[in-house]
């Protein structure tokens, strides 16, 4: 995992964001389309509204979550609604490339994960995941702890005790993560000072499962100075 330092969150976010509009040119151009994997949290989201006013070409474009949290459909505590307020729904990307993971209201939470897990062998492989890493070195919804980092041979699986709200969540497993060509974390402010050092000086996968992410052909964790700190 290699470190880029940014000098604060909106130079993260604005950089990020040109990468992310020249990925998606060059993917167009070389394969037909890009598939980014999106993330929740506040960095994310503010990358998905630097996006919206980008000279983007939306059709060519496929979406889809690392993780989701498991309530009812249009929940704004949903990823996917906060993702729709801040892009998909400001610019003219397909509503047949946009694949949300289950909702509550879709079935169990086991039935849900299950769907995903289909859902994203039918979609292909993904260009790009981005994740965004909490205070506990979490990344999707793999949380210290948890068995979830340990979980191979699906996809996307069930979540029951977040130690974040809501409880219930989907999210992709380390292999399906690590299944992507580029990984690439961003992290911003001074609360995740203490997990980006640990994660980058090589902690134990259990205490800090970002440890665990790597894509296949990069692994970025992006940071502005202040995450940096402690590097
Ligand atoms: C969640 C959060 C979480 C988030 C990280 C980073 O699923 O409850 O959204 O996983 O992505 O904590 O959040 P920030 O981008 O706000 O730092």
């Amino acid at each position: 995992m290699k470190p880029v330092i940014h000098a604060d969150r909106a130079a993260l976010v604005a950089t990020v964001a040109d990468a992310i509009e020249s990925l998606i040119a060059e993917l167009a151009e070389r394969q037909g389309r890009a598939t980014i994997a999106l993330t929740g949290g506040s960095v994310g989201t503010e990358l998905l509204a630097a996006l919206a006013d980008r000279p983007i070409d939306w059709q060519r474009l496929v979406l889809t979550w690392s993780d989701e949290r498991f309530v009812e459909a249009g929940s704004s505590d949903r990823n996917a609604t906060q993702a729709r307020e801040a892009l998909i729904d400001r610019v003219a990307i397909p509503s047949t490339s946009v694949h949300e993971l289950p909702a509550a209201d879709d079935g169990s939470l086991d039935a849900a994960a299950e769907a995903a897990t289909a859902m994203l062998r039918e979609l292909g492989p993904i260009d790009l995941t981005l994740l965004g890493m909490g205070p506990d070195a979490h990344v999707a919804s793999l949380f210290p702890g948890l068995p979830g980092v340990h979980v191979g041979g699906s996809a996307v699986i069930a979540v029951r005790d977040s130690p974040k709200p809501p409880p219930e969540r989907l999210s992709f497993t380390l292999e399906a993560i690590n299944a992507s060509d580029r990984v690439w974390l961003v992290v911003a402010g001074a609360d995740k000072a203490d997990a980006a050092a640990r994660v980058l000086g090589g902690a134990d996968l259990a205490e800090a499962p970002a440890v665990g992410v790597a894509g296949r052909l990069e692994t970025l964790m992006h940071l502005d100075a202040e995450a940096a700190a402690q590097l």
